[in-house]
C-alpha cells in the first residue's frame, strides 16, 4: 500500500481533528502518501481531494469540529454514487481509506469495501458513544464534561430557588451520555431511551425525594427518552408536583469545543493504530478500545450489534440519591 486517504462523516465530534492529525502523521511516518477528502462521502463523490503533509495538520489537536468538514450524503446510499466514489479513489491511486464517523458512516464504508474492494478502516467518532465494539468513541468524554459542567451550574440555581430542573442531553437513540452525567451530577432521576419511564414514576420519585427533605432536584433526560421530549415531561411535572420546574435543553453545545485530554489521547491512539492496521492488511474493520487494549472489530458487527448501556449505574444513582 502506497497511498491512503482520510475523511470524516456523520456528526462532528470533538477529537476528530486529533484523529485526522494522527492518521496523517502516522501515514507519512510510514512513508505513505496521504490525501484528505473533504465533506465526507459527498466530497469523495465530487472529487474534493487534496494531498496532505505533516504541516497540514499543525495546530489542530486542540480544535473541536473537523477541519475536513463533514456531511450526510444521500448519493452514497445508491450503488451509482458509491461507484463514482470508488472511481475517484482509483483515479488518485488511493488504496486505503480511513473513515472517522459513526455507525452510518461504517455502513457506507462496508459497501465500498464489499462492492469495490477498497481497503477501509473505521475510527469511531461520535459523542453518543453508541458504537458496538469499543468502550468509548471519540467525543464522548468531552461531551459528557460539557454536559456535566452545565448540570453543576444548573444545580446552583436549583438549590438557591428550591426548583426542579429538567436537563435534556443528546445521544440520538442512546442513553450513554445521560446515564453517566446523571450519576456524575447526582441526578434524582435519569431517563434514557433504553429504559423508558412513565411520567407518574418520575413524579413519584420527585415527591418521595421532597418527603425525604430534598428542596431541589435535577432530572437528566436523554433526547428520545420521553415522547414529546423534555418539554412534554415538564408539563406533566408542573401539573403534578409542587415544584417550580425549569427545563434546559443543552443541544449542540455538547458537540463543539476543545477536546478533553482523554479524547485527544484516544483519537491519537486510534489514528495511529488505523494506519498500522491497514499496513498489516486489516480491512472492513473498526479500530476501537476495550479491556484488552486496542482491538479490531468487523464493521458488520459494529453496526449490526447494539452496545448496551451500563444498567448498574441506575442502581448506583438510586442508592446515592437517598
Ligand atoms: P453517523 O456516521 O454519525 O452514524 P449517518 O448515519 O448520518 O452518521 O451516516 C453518515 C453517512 O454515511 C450518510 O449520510 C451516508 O452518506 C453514509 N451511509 C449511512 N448509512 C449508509 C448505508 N446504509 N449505505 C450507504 N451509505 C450509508
Ligand atoms: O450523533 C450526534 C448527534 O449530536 C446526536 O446526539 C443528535 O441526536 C444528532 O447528532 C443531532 O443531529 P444534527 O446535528 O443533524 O441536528
Amino acid at each position: 500500500m502506497k497511498h491512503i486517504a482520510v475523511l470524516t462523516s456523520g456528526g462532528d465530534a470533538p477529537g476528530m481533528n486529533a484523529a485526522i492529525r494522527a492518521v496523517v502523521r502516522t501515514a507519512i511516518y510510514e512513508d505513505l502518501k496521504v490525501s484528505a477528502i473533504y465533506r465526507g462521502y459527498q466530497g469523495l463523490i465530487e472529487n474534493d481531494i487534496e494531498t496532505m503533509g505533516p504541516r497540514s495538520v499543525a495546530n489542530i489537536i486542540q480544535r473541536g469540529g473537523t477541519i475536513l468538514r463533514t456531511a450526510r450524503c444521500m448519493e452514497f446510499f445508491d450503488e451509482e454514487g458509491r461507484a463514482k466514489a470508488a472511481g475517484n479513489l482509483k483515479k488518485h491511486g488511493i488504496e486505503g481509506l480511513v473513515v472517522i464517523g459513526g455507525d452510518g458512516s461504517f455502513r457506507g464504508a462496508t459497501k465500498l469495501y464489499r462492492e469495490h474492494g477498497v481497503a477501509v478502516i473505521g475510527i469511531p467518532g461520535t459523542i453518543d458513544n453508541d458504537i458496538y465494539g469499543t468502550d468509548v468513541s471519540i467525543g464522548f468524554n468531552t461531551a459528557m464534561n460539557i454536559a456535566l459542567e452545565a448540570i453543576d451550574r444548573l444545580r446552583d440555581t436549583a438549590a438557591s430557588h428550591d426548583r426542579l430542573f429538567l436537563v435534556e442531553v443528546m445521544g440520538r437513540k442512546s442513553g450513554h451520555i445521560a446515564l453517566n452525567v446523571g450519576v456524575a451530577g447526582g441526578a434524582e432521576a435519569i431517563l434514557v431511551p433504553e429504559a423508558e419511564m412513565a411520567a407518574e414514576d418520575v413524579v413519584k420519585l420527585v415527591i418521595n425525594a421532597q418527603e425525604r427533605g430534598k428542596s431541589s432536584s435535577i432530572i437528566v433526560i436523554a433526547e428520545g427518552a420521553y415522547e414529546g421530549g423534555a418539554m412534554a415531561l415538564r408539563d406533566e411535572l408542573r401539573a403534578q408536583c409542587s415544584y417550580e420546574v425549569r427545563t434546559s435543553i443543552l443541544g449542540h453545545m455538547q458537540r463543539g469545543g476543545s477536546p478533553s485530554t482523554r479524547d485527544r489521547v484516544l483519537a491519537s491512539r486510534l489514528g495511529f493504530h488505523a494506519i498500522k492496521g491497514l499496513l498489516e492488511g486489516q480491512s472492513g474493520v473498526m479500530v476501537g478500545v476495550d479491556k484488552r487494549g486496542t482491538v479490531f472489530v468487523a464493521l458488520e458487527d459494529v453496526f449490526e450489534k447494539k452496545k448496551e448501556i451500563d444498567t448498574q449505574l441506575f442502581e448506583i444513582a438510586k442508592v446515592l440519591a437517598i
